[in-house]
């Protein structure tokens, strides 16, 4: 039995060391030194990664009747980057120290002497706002105030695909955001569907930016995937469901376990090029507070208008109806899957402490997005007949859920790995197991025991 005493105020220097020490998060390229921004998915990581996104579609996709998914290329034609406005007006606010030409990002760096600025600014009242501040920014490194004219920065990362780098064309970009390739498929998903506006597409994917300062653990990387809806609805007509798609995906974390306490809303107030209206979901991150997890933007026509204006395509809709012809409006959600790891990471890590004044970790994840949903454990790894048992019992759960079978060290160590990956139910195998065919299930969040038969729990 536990006490509910969670610690009051968990820092993300413990989350980043649950994450390396259990396997969820790896720095990308370590065994090279590491690379800045850059992270891999452990074992863990992967299957509660995996089950977010899970989660996401079901709710998204499956469970709507007007919504469908999609999986576009990452490559794209050079020209689509430059018609999505990305090309021209894609980038951050960079200034370079004249000392130790370490490279900040102006708007961050003015942020944090209390000045407001953001990415979104014109190019001219950032300078300003710089050199009236600049004596007061130090640089992160040799701590100096001497810096460049801040300028624009490209977040795009190139690539060189064979056939248009040997055309001397555009480069070849990789995705700066996943929903592009929603839109070039827009009118491919309307002739191959029964679909008719409004409708939505989702779409999982991943984006590349090169950011001047990755910083943050997952909050602000490189590469990264984002979870994309964006919704078509005639010109005008976008009010009703913006509000709707926003109550939705805000329910959409409470659903899933996030404290709401936790959660927010914030308009922009500077609009990036592509959108009329934004709003993002904030989520109070250990340390950082409250930042960004899902942006929900109004696009207007502006993306299929840019795309028929570059590509030649006919990207009208005409209604069955009333044969009206118009260019359709998009209310997009683009929420980043690694940041959502984060926050579901850093809501479900409870401290306990025990009667026996002992403290536990624990992850208190929804159950469907818990990496492991039953750990199975023989009582002793020396008597063959119990292990035989779990490892049946491993083989026939497993056909249905994830499992883990482990049998090392004492039985309360195993109990304290199975809370840290946050495992709802661990199954024993004792000697009464091979009497009546009962095991033990042992609840993570209130750590009691009850016996049950193995056929009621395979049923
Ligand atoms: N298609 C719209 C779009 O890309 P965004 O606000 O730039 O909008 C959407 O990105 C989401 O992607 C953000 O809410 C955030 O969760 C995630 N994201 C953006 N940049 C990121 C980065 N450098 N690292 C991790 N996640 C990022």
């Amino acid at each position: 039995m536990t006490k509910q005493s969670k610690t009051p105020a968990v820092s993300m220097d413990e989350i980043v060391s649950l994450c390396k020490r259990r396997g969820f998060i790896y720095q990308g390229s370590e065994i090279y030194g590491g690379v800045a921004g850059l992270y891999d998915f452990g074992p863990y990581g992967v299957e509660l990664l995996n089950n977010i996104k899970k989660a996401f579609w079901r709710s998204e996709v499956q469970l709507r009747e007007n919504y469908v998914g999609l999986d576009s290329a990452m490559f794209k034609d050079p020209r689509v980057w430059v018609a999505s406005g990305h090309v021209g007006g894609f980038s951050d606010p960079l200034a370079e120290c004249k000392e130790c030409h370490t490279r900040i990002r102006v708007d961050k760096e003015l942020g944090k002497i209390g000045v407001h600025a953001d990415e979104k600014m014109e190019m001219q009242e950032i300078i300003d706002l710089f050199t009236a501040n600049a004596k007061k920014i130090k640089c992160p490194t040799c701590k100096k105030s001497t810096f460049t004219e801040p300028k624009k920065f490209n977040l795009l990362v190139k690539s060189n695909l064979g056939d248009f780098t040997e055309q001397g064309s555009e480069p070849v970009y990789l995705p700066g955001e996943a929903c592009q390739g929603i839109y070039l498929n827009y009118k491919n998903v309307l002739d191959t569907t029964r679909l008719k506006i409004p409708f939505g597409i989702a779409q999982i994917g991943k984006a590349f930016r090169n950011e001047i300062s990755p910083r943050n653990f997952l909050f602000r990387t490189r590469e990264f995937e984002q979870a994309d809806t964006q919704y078509f609805v005639p010109p005008n007509q976008n009010e009703k469901p913006y509000q709707e798609i926003k109550k939705s995906r805000f329910d959409w974390y409470v659903e899933y376990g996030i404290n709401p306490e936790n959660l927010r809303w914030n308009q922009h107030t500077h609009l990036v090029f592509y959108a009329k209206d934004a709003w993002d979901i904030e989520y109070n991150f250990p340390s950082y507070g409250f930042d960004e997890i899902e942006g929900v933007h109004d696009r207007s026509d502006y993306d299929l208008s840019q795309h028929m204006k570059h590509s030649g395509a006919d990207l009208t809709y005409t209604d069955p109806k009333t044969n009206e012809k118009y260019i359709p409006w998009i209310i997009e959600t683009s929420a980043g899957l690694g940041r959502m790891f984060l926050a579901f990471l850093s809501d479900a890590y409870t401290v306990e402490t025990l009667e026996n004044g002992d403290t536990r970790t624990v992850l208190k994840l929804h159950k469907n997005l818990a990496p492991i949903k039953y750990a199975i454990f023989p009582l002793l790894k020396n008597k063959p007949e119990l292990v035989k048992k779990a490892r049946d019992l491993f083989r026939d759960l497993s056909k249905y859920h994830a499992c883990e079978f482990d049998d090392n060290g004492n039985i309360g160590k195993r109990y304290r790995r199975q809370d840290e990956i946050g495992t709802p139910t661990c199954i024993c195998i004792d000697f009464q197991t091979l009497e009546d065919n009962t095991v033990t299930l042992r609840d993570r969040d209130t750590t009691q025991q009850t016996r049950v038969k193995i056929q009621d729990l395979l049923k």
